[in-house]
């Protein structure tokens, strides 16, 4: 069974649907990416399935548990976390302050989110270094490492990653892209959402494309990569 299963999705934030009738599966311990243009509605779909719009109708099943209708504040406490596009670290607190946030469902467990502080700091080890620091002075890469460490401190079962590479040099894009794939290779189950195709593709084992708001295709990346209307739309080749 599917770890999370979204079928016939539609939400509106006002009166017109920005995701019509979208589904997608994701298998425990896999990594699937949604992958599509600017304002194609990918932010939208990590937000529904974090409860964060209203207007919403189809189902979003989680470990077996319809969570369509769930209110925001209890989707984390299944193992839901989400990375925001934007990153939204809390820039007058610590980096070391931001990440226990990140665990408050886990505070009565201090000595296993100091375990997981660890993990994060030997995933990134420049977190460590300036884990005393207020996070707004950082770089936006590291505040992007600030904002995927701040998940993972909830041990999700499912990582919600929202253009994670979005903005950031060169150098670090291939930081994240590593970080990505040793998350995924601990056991995590990760869905990303990307407009940066080619990084996507090469990262995740499954994709769907969204036009639009309705999903126009999906399959292995492998054969993404390969197919005439991918590479023309999203990989100008
Ligand atoms: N808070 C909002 N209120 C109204 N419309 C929104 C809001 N956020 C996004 N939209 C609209 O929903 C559509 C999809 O946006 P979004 O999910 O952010 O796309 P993407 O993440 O793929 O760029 C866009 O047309 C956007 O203008
Ligand atoms: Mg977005």
């Amino acid at each position: 069974m599917s770890l999370l299963q979204i079928r016939g999705l539609t939400a509106s934030y006002d009166r017109s649907p920005v995701l019509h009738e979208v589904s997608l599966e994701v298998p425990e311990g896999g990594f699937i990416t949604v992958v599509g243009a600017n304002t194609a509605g990918k932010s939208t779909l990590l937000r529904c399935i974090s409860g964060l719009l209203d207007k919403v109708s189809g189902s979003i099943v989680f470990d077996g548990q319809d969570i369509l209708r769930l209110p925001p504040h209890r989707v984390p406490e299944l193992g839901i976390a989400h990375v925001p596009e934007g990153r939204h670290v809390f820039a007058e607190m610590t980096v070391e302050e931001n990440l226990y946030l990140g665990g408050y469902c886990r505070r009565r467990d201090a000595a296993a989110l100091k375990q997981s502080c660890d993990q994060v700091y030997a995933l990134f080890p420049r977190l460590r270094e300036r884990r005393r620091q207020a996070a707004g002075t950082l770089s936006g890469g590291e505040q992007q490492m600030v904002a995927f460490g701040r998940a993972l401190m909830l041990k999700p079962r499912l990582l919600l990653l929202d253009e994670p590479s979005h903005g950031l040099a060169p150098k670090v894009v291939e930081e994240m892209h590593q970080a990505m794939i040793d998350i995924h290779r601990s056991g995590l189950t990760i869905l990303l959402v990307e407009q940066n195709t080619r990084l996507a593709l090469s990262v995740a084992d499954h994709a769907y494309v969204l036009q639009s708001g309705e999903m126009a295709l999906s399959g292995p990346s492998s054969a993404l990569l390969e197919d005439s209307r991918v590479r023309a739309a999203y990989l100008g080749l």
